[in-house]
């Protein structure tokens, strides 16, 4: 994973100019900044920081944490990111802050983290966030006939995406596509009011952190 999203830095934005996804794509740059503002936010996984220059503007203060170095050199240089603190990191292992964040966001994030992790995921992230703090992950929807086909689920039902990159190197991706039952019962011990929103692209789910 880590490897593969620091190869594909440079050409990991043409996602975002798919023409039939132009729609969908601003609705969700309107609607987010509205979860955020005010807030000091922790972005998991942030990637070239493309949804941080929406609500960067907006928020108090943008932690922007992901693994790869090369996607952070270009979240960085993004007009409306420049007050946005970057950090390469784990998001398995995150930092403890000097004081909780008020909220969380994670893009296209979740569908790549393995079933067995992902409860690991979610209480490691309880610990850097202050009890009432607004949680919101942004993923994919599988659409037939758009979306990339799956492979074979692995053992464990963790579905994967064969992905090309413009070098020709070819690299297997955990790809999950949850749904929102499962989200809910993932939150359901500690988190209030969840709420799962679509677009025909995309899904969005936040809660509160009780
Ligand atoms: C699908 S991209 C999403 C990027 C961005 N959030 C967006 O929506 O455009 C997934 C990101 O996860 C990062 N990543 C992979 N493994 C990670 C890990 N263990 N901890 C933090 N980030 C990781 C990759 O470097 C990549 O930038």
């Amino acid at each position: 994973m880590k490897e593969y999203y620091a190869a594909r830095a440079k050409e990991y934005d043409q996602i975002y100019a798919k023409p039939e996804r132009q729609a969908d794509l601003r609705l969700i740059e309107q609607w987010l900044p509205s979860r955020f503002e005010g807030a000091r936010v922790f972005e998991i996984a942030c990637g070239t920081g493309y949804w941080t220059q929406f609500f960067a503007p907006v928020s108090k203060r943008v932690l922007g944490l992901d693994a790869s170095a090369e996607t952070l050199q270009i979240a960085q240089a993004r007009p409306n990111n420049e007050s946005v603190q970057w950090l390469v990191g784990d998001a398995y292992a995150l930092p403890a802050p000097r004081e909780p964040y008020d909220a969380a966001f994670a893009g296209f994030w979740f569908s790549h983290v393995p079933l067995a992790r992902q409860k690991e995921f979610l209480l490691g992230l309880n610990k850097t966030l202050r009890s009432g703090a607004r949680v919101v992950m942004l993923d994919n929807l599988y659409v037939e006939g758009n979306s990339t086909p799956l492979i074979a689920p692995d053992p464990e039902g963790n579905t994967y995406q064969l992905r090309k990159l413009a070098d020709g190197s070819s690299h297997r991706v955990v790809k999950n596509y949850p749904n929102e039952f499962d989200l809910c019962d993932l939150v359901a011990s500690f988190a209030e009011r969840p709420t799962y929103t679509t677009w025909q692209y995309y899904w969005a789910f936040e809660y509160t952190l009780r």
